[in-house]
């Protein structure tokens, strides 16, 4: 297992190129299933996360091709051999669920192993099971494995979500593409990732309405075709790199950044005395070294402050000035990274769903373990912050959804290197 090393080294001065969405692509790769013909994405990420979808699409019967070195992903489904999405490959990563709608859109059955717990809570996925249902969908849960079944073809239906989740929009919205009839999801989620998804499935065919607002119709058509289609901008991945600078001063432009991408995170960081500006290529964040303010961030759904952000400005206002109060509101048992940044002397308070954090002056480096995504990379951004060596371990995670993530930094001035363990 790597490890890696970072060493707060003061302002960091340069660009950062922005890649694709992760969870934009972990959606658009199952909508192949949806077509014989192949679709193209361009702008993907290189991550594992992705290599892990390539993996259960290619068990289903699908072929994958990487090409760029991975920036283009082609991919066929002219016929699925396999309907069973198993659970070794299914355990490693819950976005695996999304294959679900596709096949049993495409071919009237699927049988896809439940995703199981997760280190950031429960997460459940019942809605994206009720909304099949109120497709038409007939499912047995069984040893594990969700059984779907729709012998006659889904059919629209209305799906009003209880709560807004993303995936199990994701996977309705690609299932209501084939069905017979309209379909109505209501309370459906807004992010970017869903309009992304929105934007293919229309490019192979799709009849869709509404998506971006709270309510999204399509119109079943009897098949879709193939298409190309470039992912969109990773803007957690963006976020993340916007609060380098901010975290350790300096001044640099994120290419391919967008506002639209992350407008309530860019009121905090102003509210916090960071400045953002668009530029001709993407953003350009700078911060005098010292300390930036504490602001207090209550995670929602788009257009809200992201949960996938929180970790990270976590990491910020362990050493602004004053105290702020970070409220997780999407998943319990989010505050992981806290017991490790306490490990680097931030003093951090955690009551149920609520951190309470009062910034030190400076923290100092120290051995620490990642244990999840953005969890991980909170880490490493409060190790750009410290005095002395940070030392992060079980940087797999970070893998998952991050790339490159050494050299990005190493070319803005960090000083930062990743290890083999002995
Ligand atoms: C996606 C993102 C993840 C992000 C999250 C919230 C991907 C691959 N992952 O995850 O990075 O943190 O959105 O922005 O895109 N829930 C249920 N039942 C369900 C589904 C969800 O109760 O069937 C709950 C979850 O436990 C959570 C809330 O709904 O409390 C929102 O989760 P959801 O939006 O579904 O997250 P994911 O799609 O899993």
């Amino acid at each position: 297992m790597d490890s890696i090393i970072v060493t707060g080294n003061g302002p960091l001065k340069g660009q950062i190129a922005i890649a694709g969405a992760k969870n934009a692509c972990l959606t658009l790769m199952p909508a192949t299933l949806l077509s014989e013909e192949p679709l193209t994405l361009t702008n993907a990420p290189r991550l594992s996360d992705i290599k892990t979808m390539t993996t259960l699409l290619q068990s289903l019967g699908a072929e994958v091709s990487q090409l760029q070195g991975g920036q283009v992903l082609v991919m066929s489904s002219h016929a699925l051999d396999n309907h069973v999405a198993d659970y070794d490959i299914v355990r490693k990563m819950r976005a695996s669920i999304l294959v679900l709608g596709p096949m049993l859109a495409r071919d009237g059955h699927a049988v896809v192993s439940l995703p199981g717990g997760c280190a950031i809570g429960a997460r459940p996925v019942d809605l994206h099971l009720k909304a099949l249902e109120a497709m038409g969908a007939e499912l047995e849960l069984k040893d594990g494995y969700v059984h779907a079944r729709a012998p006659g073809g889904l059919r629209g239906g209305v799906v009003d979500f209880p709560i807004v989740s993303v995936g199990a929009t994701e996977n309705a919205l690609m299932a209501a593409t084939l069905a017979k009839g309209t379909t109505v999801l209501k309370n459906a989620a807004r992010e970017p990732e869903i309009v992304d998804l929105a934007q293919c499935l229309r490019r192979m065919g799709a009849q869709i309405e509404g998506e971006g607002t709270h309510t999204i119709t399509i119109q079943g058509v009897d098949r879709l075709g193939g298409a190309t289609h470039p992912v969109v901008t990773d803007r957690i991945e963006l976020g993340t790199y916007m609060l380098a600078p901010a975290i350790c001063g300096g001044e640099v432009e994120l290419l391919g950044g967008r506002i639209d991408l992350v407008g309530a995170f860019c009121e905090k960081l102003d509210a916090a005395g960071v400045s953002v500006e668009e530029t001709a290529k993407g953003l350009k964040v700078s911060h005098k070294n010292g300390r930036v303010k504490a602001v207090d961030v209550v995670t929602e759904p788009f257009p809200g402050f992201p949960t996938d952000l929180q970790a990270q400005m976590m990491a910020l206002m362990c050493t602004a000035e004053g105290t702020s109060v970070l409220e997780e509101k999407i998943f319990e048992n989010r505050f992981m990274h806290a017991p490790e940044l306490i490990r680097m002397g931030a003093n951090i308070e955690v009551h149920g769903g609520t951190a309470t954090v009062t910034g030190v002056d400076r923290l100092k480096g120290a051995p620490v373990m990642a244990t999840d995504l953005r969890a991980s990379v909170s880490l490493i951004l409060a190790g750009l912050a410290a005095e002395g060596e940070t030392i992060v371990s079980r940087v797999y995670h970070l893998d998952r959804g991050y790339e490159h993530v050494v050299s990005k930094l190493e070319g803005v001035g960090a000083k930062i290197e990743r290890v083999s363990d002995r």
